[in-house]
């Protein structure tokens, strides 16, 4: 155990939604120090991807393995999976009526501590105060309800707060430049950046190359209907932010059809 490095290590995943295969052997690894994006069309299994990684229980593994520093993540339930260490900040994050934002983080933060060692208030607020500050966030925000009303770019922003405030070994960020402003987006890369160390590992699911000009990713792969068809370096998502898909496509003669339709 407590290895210096972390590994997650995704092996010819297999996951159906109610009956039907979205992902098809999908292989990645990723480990403490990298950061991998990934892109791909609509509806081709990246959230389907995060969603398996976290346990979503709709989403049903029938072949292939995930394991964490070498421990067997498909027999973790979804709460241990985060107290080893793993994050997500979902496409669309949900709203919680009820809890503040501070009270979710702080029961977040302690549930990964051991009891007689929770995490001081003080000591929490001073850290909450510090990484909203540094993500140009309100001050309110904290005690607002979780993610309620809030806009689109305010809650991908407090995903990143989420992020900076858990320390999490491997995170999946999905989508987390969607709806944000030009602004914004300079902030959360700025938040993602702070993280970078070789305790973290990222796993940045995209569709613009633009946010990849602000956090400088190890690797890119691209997923097609249930399988990363490519991998690459940064020119990658700079040759598909050109080009498209077409030219993948092309290249590997795969033909047009909505993933985990029949053939
Ligand atoms: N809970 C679900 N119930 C039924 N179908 C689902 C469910 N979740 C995902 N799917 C289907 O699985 C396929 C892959 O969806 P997924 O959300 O993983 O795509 P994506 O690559 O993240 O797309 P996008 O770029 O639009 O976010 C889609 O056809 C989608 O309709
Ligand atoms: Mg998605």
């Amino acid at each position: 155990m407590a290895a210096s490095t972390s590994t997650l290590t995704i092996k010819d995943l297999h996951v159906e939604i109610e009956g039907k295969e979205i992902l098809k052997g999908v292989n990645i690894e990723i480990k403490g120090g990298e950061i991998h994006a990934v892109m791909g069309p609509n509806g081709t299994g990246k959230s389907t991807l995060s969603s398996a990684v976290m346990g979503h229980p709709k989403y049903e593994v029938t072949q292939g393995s995930i394991t964490f520093d070498g421990e067997n993540v498909l027999e973790m339930e979804v709460d241990e999976r985060a107290r080893a260490g793993l994050f997500l900040a979902m496409q669309y994050p949900s709203e919680i009526s009820g809890v503040t934002n501070a009270e979710f983080m702080r029961s977040a933060i302690n549930s990964k501590r051991e009891e007689g060692n929770e995490i001081s208030l003080m000591k929490f607020i001073r850290e909450m105060d510090k990484k909203m500050e540094l993500l140009e966030m309100d001050p309110d925000m904290a005690q607002r309800y979780l993610n309620e009303g809030f806009s689109g770019g305010e809650k991908k922003r407090n995903e990143i707060l989420q992020l900076m405030m858990l320390q999490p070994r491997i995170a999946i960020l999905d989508e987390i430049d969607s709806g944000l402003d030009i602004d914004a987006l300079k902030v959360v890369s700025k938040g993602i950046n702070e993280m970078r160390s070789s305790d973290f590992g990222c796993l940045i699911i995209t569709h613009y190359q633009r946010l990849l000009n602000y956090i400088t990713p190890d690797y890119v792969h691209v997923m097609m209907q249930g399988r990363i068809v490519k991998s690459g370096g940064p020119e990658l998502a700079q040759r598909l932010e050109a080009e498209g898909y077409d030219w993948i496509k092309n290249e590997l003669g795969i033909e047009d059809e909505t993933v985990g339709q029949e053939a």
